[in-house]
């Protein structure tokens, strides 16, 4: 293979993806975005993606790889661990979800059993196609009921919601949504979740940087689980992270992402989660960011 194959930057290899790149760059910067789900990442996210390091194979967690020379990758896995931990203030992290969809499934692998009772948020009313929608493997696989809104309010219908808990008995309830622009009353999802002896999951994707800023409500200390993507407010790469204030899932969780639904981790993204987490611990995030 030719030394330009490696050293040629793309428009002089791939014109027409060149193009649609620079085409799309410009679109970014001439046009508002109103998409509320997305967000802008800082250049050192773009360099953390853009780096050598997607090269690195590894499977496994940091000091148990399955390849040699993990040594770097390990010191940035550690790394982006440890400030998600001080980040959401959590004791279990796993950084290697490649989505936030892969998130949930794998909290869905560790936790439940094909057949086992599921209880999100009406797509309808603002929930996510992973909680539980039927062309979704969480929709396939599971028993799902929903939970809506109050027609005239728009807001949750909590007393509904602990009605049909109490007649459906499921195994885990779900708190979050992607059209949800109210804050959830955790503490009220809790007292249903225990009430029916289920477990509470709350996926955070949606607000998830405002958490890491202080300005909303943490689910941590009131969810057994919690999930949430690195894209959003949390102006990160594309991918997902799971969260517990409680170790003791670290084992069924860490196996349920490797090798319950992923393979090898994308040690670039892994690099990028690293640093949108080490963002989100400085007063400027807390301030701009989110
Ligand atoms: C609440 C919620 N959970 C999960 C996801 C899935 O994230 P991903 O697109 O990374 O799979 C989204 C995406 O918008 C979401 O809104």
């Amino acid at each position: 293979m030719s030394q330009s194959f490696f050293s040629a930057d793309i428009g002089e290899t791939d014109p027409l993806i060149a193009d649609a790149l620079g085409c799309e760059k410009r679109r970014q910067q001439g046009q508002i975005e109103l998409i509320a789900s997305e967000n802008i990442v800082s250049r050192a996210v773009l360099d953390a993606l853009g780096h050598e390091i997607t090269n690195k194979t590894l499977e496994g967690y940091p000091g148990n790889r399955f390849h040699g020379g993990a040594e770097f990758v390990d010191i940035i896995e550690q790394a982006a661990i440890d400030r998600a931990r001080s980040v959401f203030e959590c004791e279990y992290v796993n950084v290697q979800p490649h989505s936030g969809t892969q998130a949930n499934q794998a909290v869905f692998f560790s936790l439940l059993q094909p057949g086992d009772r599921v209880m999100s948020l009406d797509l309808a009313a603002g929930g996510h196609l992973s909680h539980g929608a039927r062309p979704n493997l969480s929709g396939r696989w599971f028993d799902i009921q929903h939970y809506g809104v109050d027609p005239v309010s728009g807001l949750i219908d909590y007393d509904r919601m602990a009605d049909k808990a109490r007649e459906f008995k499921p195994k885990l309830l779900i708190a979050g949504g992607s059209a949800y622009p109210r804050e959830i009353d955790f503490h009220r999802m809790r007292e249903v979740a225990d009430s029916v002896g289920a477990l509470f999951l709350v996926d955070m994707a949606h607000f998830a940087g405002l958490v890491a800023a202080g300005v909303h409500p943490s689910p941590i200390e009131l969810a057994d689980i919690v999930t949430c993507t690195t894209t959003k407010t949390m102006r990160g790469p594309r991918g997902g992270l799971i969260l517990s204030r409680d170790d003791s899932w670290r084992k069924k969780l860490q196996s349920a992402i490797f090798p319950g639904v992923q393979g090898s981790l994308h040690t670039q993204i892994i690099a990028a989660k690293a640093v949108c987490l080490g963002e989100a611990m400085t007063e400027e995030f807390r301030q701009y960011g989110a």
